[in-house]
């Protein structure tokens, strides 16, 4: 792969995991089969996923000073992420996420900002400075919206593709946003949110695209879980349909389609060609349990890849 590098400017969590027969309902106290800590964080696992791709990649943000921040610094260090400027913020606890993932291998997520939420403008000097030569930006939704903003422009100015993963679903994105972002992300739910009307299949994966595109968003990559990928761009509209595996933990999926995606697209690789890599990322990603813990290997990809399209 090429060497430019992919910039992930987001959220880094230490994922506290209960694997549970099936999710509680209001009230409820339930009994769950075990307990694990996972590195997580939208934006951790996607620096992460595109290292392991072996994209060079640097991730700005932040970690508490407590001792989650200590071991989500060394895990992606470990992966190959350059966190030369992850600020330790000793004033905040490190940001996490309570999960519980059940025999169906669906998913609840709560997730505690800490030290994520104290994003700001200087955060995005950090990223200013390692703007220059980077093949993306990617961001997520789990920092504030303002300075997510602030991170957009600053990459636009200077010519650096955003990409946006709209996660988690929020309706409230400011309409500025939108003009500065590349290519945009949202699985169904996300993408029913920013448009106001249910999106489930690909006709309304297509109509939802339109609305996006008017808003300014140049590429719609829209995700429709076990169907498949509808993308958008202003030439073209294609499906992707999805690869068919055993999920045992759909958790940080997402995240692994997003960081696929972009390592390809680092790559120098086609729109279509990258979309492919997501789907196979995330599908690999869904077959092992956790965050960070699932995310494959780029020789594990390139095997997959041979193996589903031979
Ligand atoms: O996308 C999965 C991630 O969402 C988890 O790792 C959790 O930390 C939350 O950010």
């Amino acid at each position: 792969m090429d060497q430019s590098h992919v910039i992930v400017f987001g959220s880094i969590n230490m994922d506290l995991v209960a694997r549970v027969p099936r999710l509680p309902v209001p009230s409820e106290t339930l009994l769950g089969y075990s307990f694990t800590t996972v590195p997580g964080g939208k934006g951790a696992n996607q620096a992460v996923a595109i290292a392991r791709l072996g994209v060079p990649t640097v991730m700005v943000g932040r970690v508490g000073g407590d001792r989650f921040g200590q071991e989500l610094l060394s895990g992606l260090q470990t992966a190959g992420v350059d966190t030369e400027d992850v600020l330790v913020d000793r004033a905040q606890s490190s940001g996490v996420a309570m999960i519980a993932v059940d025999d169906r291998s669906e998913n609840h997520i709560i997730v505690i900002p800490g030290a994520n939420g104290q994003m700001e403008p200087t955060d995005v000097d950090r990223l200013s400075r390692r703007l220059p030569g980077a093949a993306a930006l990617l961001l997520q939704l789990e920092i504030p919206l303002p300075t997510i903003l602030l991170a957009a422009q600053a990459a636009h100015a200077v010519g650096v593709r955003v990409i946006l993963d709209p996660a988690p679903a929020r309706s409230d994105l400011p309409a500025a946003l939108y003009s500065l972002v590349s290519i945009i992300t949202p699985n169904a739910i996300e993408a029913s949110q920013l448009v106001g009307f249910p999106v489930t299949n690909r006709e309304t994966a297509a109509q939802a695209a339109t609305v996006l595109q008017q808003r300014g968003v140049e590429t719609v990559i829209i995700k429709l879980g076990a169907v498949g990928v509808f993308g958008a761009t202003p030439d073209e509209s294609f499906f992707v349909p999805a690869f068919q595996v055993d999920a045992v933990d759909t958790v940080a999926a997402g995240d692994a389609f997003n960081g696929g995606l972009t390592a390809a697209l680092a790559a120098g690789l086609s729109l279509r060609e990258a979309v492919i890599w997501g789907a196979a990322t995330g599908a690999l990603s869904a077959t092992k349990p956790g965050a960070q813990s699932s995310l494959p290997d780029r020789a594990t990809v390139v095997n997959f890849l041979s193996q589903r399209q031979s």
